[in-house]
């Protein structure tokens, strides 16, 4: 069934490869991003030139007005029936170096962010009977990680958020899932020590871009449809 897609982040990284995943299974994708227009417009043509449809959403999930207003936007349109929150931010510190602001970035991306996109989208899917609600957790949201206390709580507090909503929305045949990356080869890795990482995950490699997409693509399909209150692995063997 071909649905129409919004995928938050979906300029780079996760966001962009589960954007073209699900693109090339047919669904017309609305690519949500930040600030980086040069980059959100290249994954745009990557889909196009693919044969998919992809149009673009340059908006702060962050920022509660403007979210309200570009899903008001979207809401004109074809209905939205895959709704993947993937924006997210890290901004790591010791917790005791770490800055309000860096708490406040974080949570307020991820967690804020889940409920300005997340709400507005509810109620046209209840009304149709029909809907997937996939959020980017990470293995910190599981069991912690050292210098991301912001990270990990706003990660855990999804898949809360995640476990709480598919209980509300179950018999209306919407699924609310979650999937728990480890380490995967984005920007957001780029600052990392790989070479101190490395030997912590039991597959010795990061992940990539594309085995999220592949997953994330699945809990959106048809296939998956009796999945749903789960915040899923996907980590080479790290949790
Ligand atoms: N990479 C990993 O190892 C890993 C592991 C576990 C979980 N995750 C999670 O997976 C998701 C994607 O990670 P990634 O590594 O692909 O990240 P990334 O490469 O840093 O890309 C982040 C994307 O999110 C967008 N974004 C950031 N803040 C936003 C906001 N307030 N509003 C709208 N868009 C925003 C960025 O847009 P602009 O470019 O326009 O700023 C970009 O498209 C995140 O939620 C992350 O926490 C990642």
């Amino acid at each position: 069934m071909a649905v129409r897609a919004l995928v938050t982040g979906a300029s780079r990284g996760i966001g962009a490869a589960v954007a073209e995943t699900l693109a090339a299974a047919g669904h017309p994708v609305v690519l949500n991003y930040r600030s980086n227009d040069e980059a959100a417009a290249a994954v745009k043509a990557r889909i196009e030139a693919a044969g998919g449809t992809a149009e673009l959403a340059r908006f702060d999930v962050a920022n509660a007005e403007e979210t309200g207003r570009a899903i008001e936007q979207l809401l004109q349109g074809e209905p939205i029936g895959i709704l993947v929150n993937n924006a997210g931010v890290a901004a790591d510190a010791p917790f005791p170096t770490l800055k309000r602001d860096a708490w406040e970035r974080v949570t307020r991306t991820s967690l804020d962010g889940f409920y300005n996109v997340t709400q507005p989208l509810v109620m046209p899917m209840v009304r149709r009977r029909w809907g997937r609600i996939i959020s980017l957790s990470s293995v910190a949201g599981l069991v912690g990680n050292r210098g991301q206390v912001n990270y990990s709580a706003a990660k855990a507090g999804l898949g809360g958020a995640t476990k709480a909503l598919a209980q509300e929305l179950a018999k209306r045949n919407v699924t609310v899932n979650a999937v728990a990356p480890g380490l995967i080869e984005t920007d957001m890795m780029a600052k990392a020590p790989v070479e101190q990482i490395l030997p912590m995950i039991p597959m010795r490699r990061l992940g990539q871009a594309q085995e999220v997409a592949d997953l994330v693509a699945f809990l959106a399909s048809d296939k998956a449809a009796y999945i749903t209150g789960q915040v899923i692995g996907i980590n080479g063997g790290l949790a």
